[in-house]
């Protein structure tokens, strides 16, 4: 596959990629406004992209992964996640979080493959937060978000 260059995006955001990883605009335009967007572009295409959230002191929140379904399955989630651990230690952020709905087997899989550890479920976060259901291609239904992280 021909490389692809990450970088930071602060305008022109692609947000059919970032409502891909989060549906609720609320919260797509919080992390917009609070976190630095990083693209992965192939030939002048948006093909993924993640979020990197300052949170708490000395620790950032890995938002809104999201790669392009014609793109998916050929690493590019894996190098997305790589870069947001190397961006956020250079930062000097001593620990980096992430989150994905219970339904998100592939998520948990992928997350676990890149170094993060189960920390927590924030039980019932989708219906509480979330207007209306969130419901995942299979037909399973988001309730509680599961809580990863990484020391740095
Ligand atoms: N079925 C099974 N395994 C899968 C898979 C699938 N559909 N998609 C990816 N994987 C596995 C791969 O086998 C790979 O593991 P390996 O390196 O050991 O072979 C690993 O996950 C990483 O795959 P990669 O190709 O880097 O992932 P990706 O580029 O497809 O990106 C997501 C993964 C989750 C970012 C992407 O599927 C996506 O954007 N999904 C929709 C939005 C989303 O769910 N975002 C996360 C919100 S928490």
């Amino acid at each position: 596959m021909e490389d692809f260059k990450i970088s930071r995006v602060t305008s022109d955001y692609p947000y059919d990629l970032l409502y891909l990883a989060d549906p609720s605009r609320e919260a797509v335009s919080y992390y917009l406004e609070r976190g630095e967007c990083w693209c992965a572009a192939l030939g002048g295409t948006v093909v993924g992209l993640y979020v990197l959230l300052p949170t708490r002191p000395f620790t950032a929140e890995l938002v809104n992964l999201a790669v392009a379904e014609d793109f998916q399955n050929r690493g590019i989630g894996k190098r997305l996640i790589g870069h947001a651990v190397e961006n956020a230690r250079g930062q000097g952020y001593g620990k980096l979080e992430i989150g994905t709905g219970n339904p998100g087997i592939i998520q948990m899989s992928l997350y676990q493959k890149c170094g993060f550890r189960f920390e927590w479920i924030d039980r019932d976060f989708f219906p509480k937060h979330y207007p209306g259901s969130v419901v995942e291609d299979d037909g399973q239904e988001c309730r509680d978000m599961i809580r990863m992280g990484m020391d740095l």
